[in-house]
């Protein structure tokens, strides 16, 4: 092999989709399932969203919701939707490859449309904008390139207030590497990036960091989590 070939095995090109469909195809729609064996971390998880989120201004207050449309993409069952999108959103989108998952959520209350395909082929819907888009545990399934330009859609789709700033925030929620590198998993096709990588895959997507925070209480022998909240850089 040359060493030009060498050089373009980075982790992330080893994800094949159809791999980490078929993977995702024979896990159980339920919290147990999407939480690989950890169920009870939800609990604690959903918590740190819901202050993550009243801290960048997307609580709810009074019992007004901030957030008029969100987004959630690799929802699962809707386990955020249903658990913390829905108490802050009048309407969530979903974004989700295996129907089997969003099955649960058809006809829901506040769910809107469900879109049955990876985050690589989403395309927005001609006039619709987000308050938010929560994107967890998903975006190891995206190649790089794919999740910078997956970015880039949601950052064209973030509603813009009444000053003309982009109001809308896009939030990521994900693993980090512990190495020194990103680590490829064969087991679902997917990687674990590195803080470096996301701030780098972030400011090639033009988006810069408002807030970010390690997401505490998580059993030690999990990976870190961290959330990290996102808009425009040039608003
Ligand atoms: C670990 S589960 C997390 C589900 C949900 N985000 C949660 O935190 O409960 C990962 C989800 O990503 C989905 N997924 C796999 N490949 C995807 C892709 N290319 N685009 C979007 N979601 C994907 C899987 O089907 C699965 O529902």
């Amino acid at each position: 092999m040359s060493p030009s070939e060498t050089k373009s095995e980075t982790p992330d090109s080893f994800i094949n989709a159809d791999d980490s469909r078929k993977y995702w195809s024979a896990i159980d729609p339920d919290v147990n399932g999407m939480l690989g064996g950890y169920p009870t971390v939800s609990r604690v998880d959903l918590r740190g969203s819901r202050s993550f989120l009243a801290k960048v201004g997307l609580g709810r207050t009074k019992g007004v919701k901030a957030v008029k449309r969100a987004l959630e993409g690799g929802a699962g069952i809707g386990r955020i939707t249903q658990g913390l999108l829905l108490d802050v959103a009048e309407t969530v989108d979903v974004v989700e490859p295996v129907a089997k998952f969003t099955a649960v959520l058809e006809g829901k209350p506040g769910v809107g449309r469900v879109h049955n395909v990876g985050l690589e082929e989403w395309q927005p819907e001609d006039g619709v904008q987000y308050d938010l888009v929560w994107n967890q545990w998903c975006l190891g399934h995206l190649t790089d390139q794919q999740l910078e330009e997956y970015l880039r859609r949601c950052s064209s789709v973030l509603s813009v207030g009444d000053d003309g700033k982009t109001k809308g925030v896009i939030v990521v929620k994900e693993n980090l590497s512990t190495s020194e590198e990103d680590l490829f998993d064969s087991e679902d096709s997917s990687v674990t990036r590195q803080d470096e990588t996301f701030r780098r895959i972030f400011e090639a997507a033009g988006l810069r960091i408002i807030k970010t925070e390690i997401q505490h209480g998580f059993p030690h022998e999990l990976y870190p989590v961290r959330m990290y909240a996102l808009k425009p850089k040039e608003n």
